[in-house]
């Protein structure tokens, strides 16, 4: 059984991997509508792992004996600057995410729940994960300049696949 608090700080986590994904498709729509279908397929992808992590973290909590809340979202941004900045906004969120997590399981440490601190160790490797094939993105758009687009766009989903692989 979830204590109140860890409970509390996974639903907390379940809006947040939510508005991830809603974040997420939301710039994949304006990669689109600019033309730039690598960069939007990579962002529909990366939308649909969010609301697998925003899954995990519902199951868990029911299967825990808790309850899991899913909230109302607050509607992301439908514009952005270019695309580089649009790649630095999903870095800085994914360091949000990542510390989000690290409170999720200091809050599991400090009520002694040693299944969810075990568990959420996922969470942990993933946004290692995350945080690396962003930063890999950021810098061959530093590379690759507004003539060099063209060619990462096409190839950004083979990124995708050597991260994984990494
Ligand atoms: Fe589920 Fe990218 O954090």
């Amino acid at each position: 059984m979830l204590t109140k608090k860890v409970e509390e700080f996974c639903n907390r986590q379940i809006e947040r991997e939510g508005y991830s994904s809603n974040l997420y498709l939301a710039m994949a729509a304006w990669a689109e509508s600019k033309g730039m279908a690598g960069m939007s397929e990579w962002l529909y992808v990366q939308a649909d792992e969010e609301r697998m992590h925003m899954l995990k973290f519902i199951k868990y909590v029911t299967e825990r004996g808790g309850s899991a809340v899913v909230p109302a979202f607050k509607q992301p941004p439908v514009k952005y600057k270019g695309i580089k900045e649009m790649f630095k906004e999903v870095m800085k969120h994914e360091q949000f995410i990542t510390g989000s997590i690290n409170e999720v399981l200091a809050v599991a440490i400090s009520e002694k729940d040693y299944a969810t601190t075990s568990w959420i160790q996922w969470f942990v490797n993933e946004q290692v994960e995350e945080e690396k094939s962003v930063q890999l993105i950021i810098d061959k758009l530093e590379l690759a300049g507004e003539a060099g687009l063209y060619f990462l766009d096409r190839d950004i989903m083979s990124l995708r696949n050597t991260a994984a692989q990494a």
